[in-house]
């Protein structure tokens, strides 16, 4: 089976994602590109908040979504329940935060990592399970306690 995962990005991350597309696609996942589909300016939010929303409500397990820095649709992800989006920059990163926090968003920097480096970066994320260790379950709990309070 095909696993989808959706992609979105701004302005800021259109040349990544266009980079990424294929990539994704050779690691055997279906991506479903909801825009921004060129690099006329959009408002990161927009993007960010749909592919969140889409991420939580269950339609897909997982999400990868680009600015510029990957800071501001990584604090726009995080405010939607459900969501523990992950802004990495490294392979280490995006493999620890599979396994201790199992991310189910991973943001990127179009602007702040090459190509390469987000290649590996997506690969490390998709390929990594979460640990299921008792202390990050207790901890991923708090986070989701912390949200429905
Ligand atoms: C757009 O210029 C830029 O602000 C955006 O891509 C992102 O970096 C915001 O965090």
């Amino acid at each position: 089976m095909v696993r989808r995962v959706i992609i979105g990005c701004d302005h800021g991350g259109f040349t990544l994602k266009k980079e990424l597309i294929p990539f994704i696609e050779a690691l055997g996942y279906e991506p479903i590109d909801i825009g921004c589909y060129d690099e006329n300016s959009v408002d990161y939010p927009d993007v960010a908040f749909s592919l969140a929303e889409r991420v939580a409500s269950g339609e897909f397990e997982k999400g990868i979504i680009i600015c510029g820095t990957g800071i501001g649709v990584s604090i726009c992800a995080n405010k939607v329940k459900g969501i523990r989006c992950a802004l990495c920059t490294d392979e280490a990163m995006a493999r620890l935060t599979r396994e201790h926090n199992d991310s189910n968003v991973l943001a990127l920097g179009g602007r702040i990592v090459g190509s390469e480096l987000a290649k590996g970066i997506v690969k490390a994320w998709l390929e990594t399970g979460f640990s299921q260790g008792q202390r990050h379950i207790n901890r991923i709990a708090r986070i989701s306690g912390y949200e429905n309070k």
